[in-house]
C-alpha cells in the first residue's frame, strides 16, 4: 500500500483526464481496495448536464466492473481551497460499496479534510432497511 501520498498523487493524475468541458471543474478520485489496488476516475460531464457523472462515482463502477469489492479509502483532489466533498448521490454509492471508507479532500497541493463516510452520511438508507 502506498499510504495517503500514492493516493492522493492518483486522484491528482487522473484528474487532468476529467472531461469537464462544461462547468470547466476537474475532478480526480482515487479509491483504495483492501488489496492495495488503487482504482481511479475522474468526471466525465455530458452537454445534456445531467448525465454527468462524478468523478467518485466513476472510480466506483470501474472497481465493481474490475472485481473489486472490498475498499478502505478514497481520495477526492479539485483545484480548490476549500474542500471537494462528495455530492449527495456519491455518498450513497461510496456507503453502498465502501461503508465506512476513510475519506480524503486534497486541492493540487495539500490535504484539506480527512473524514468518514459515517459523518458525510449519517442515518443511510441501505440494505440492512430491506426487510
Ligand atoms: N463533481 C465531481 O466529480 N465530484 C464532486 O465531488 C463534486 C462535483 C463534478 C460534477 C461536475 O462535473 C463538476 O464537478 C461540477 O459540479
Amino acid at each position: 500500500m502506498g499510504g495517503s501520498d500514492a493516493l492522493v498523487a492518483a486522484a491528482r493524475a487522473v484528474r487532468e483526464r476529467a472531461a469537464a468541458d462544461y462547468s470547466g471543474f476537474k475532478v480526480g478520485a482515487a479509491l483504495e481496495t483492501a488489496d492495495g489496488a488503487i482504482i481511479t476516475g475522474c468526471n466525465v460531464e455530458n452537454a445534456t448536464y445531467g448525465l454527468t457523472v462524478c468523478a467518485e462515482r466513476v472510480a466506483v463502477f470501474k472497481a465493481i466492473s474490475e472485481g473489486h469489492r472490498r475498499f478502505t479509502r478514497i481520495a477526492v483532489v479539485a483545484d480548490t481551497d476549500a474542500p471537494t466533498p462528495p455530492c449527495g448521490a456519491c455518498r450513497q454509492i461510496l456507503w453502498e460499496f465502501g461503508g465506512d471508507l476513510e475519506v480524503i479532500l486534497a486541492s493540487l497541493t495539500e490535504i484539506k479534510a480527512t473524514l468518514r463516510m459515517k459523518d458525510l452520511l449519517p442515518l443511510p438508507f441501505d440494505r440492512r432497511l430491506l426487510k
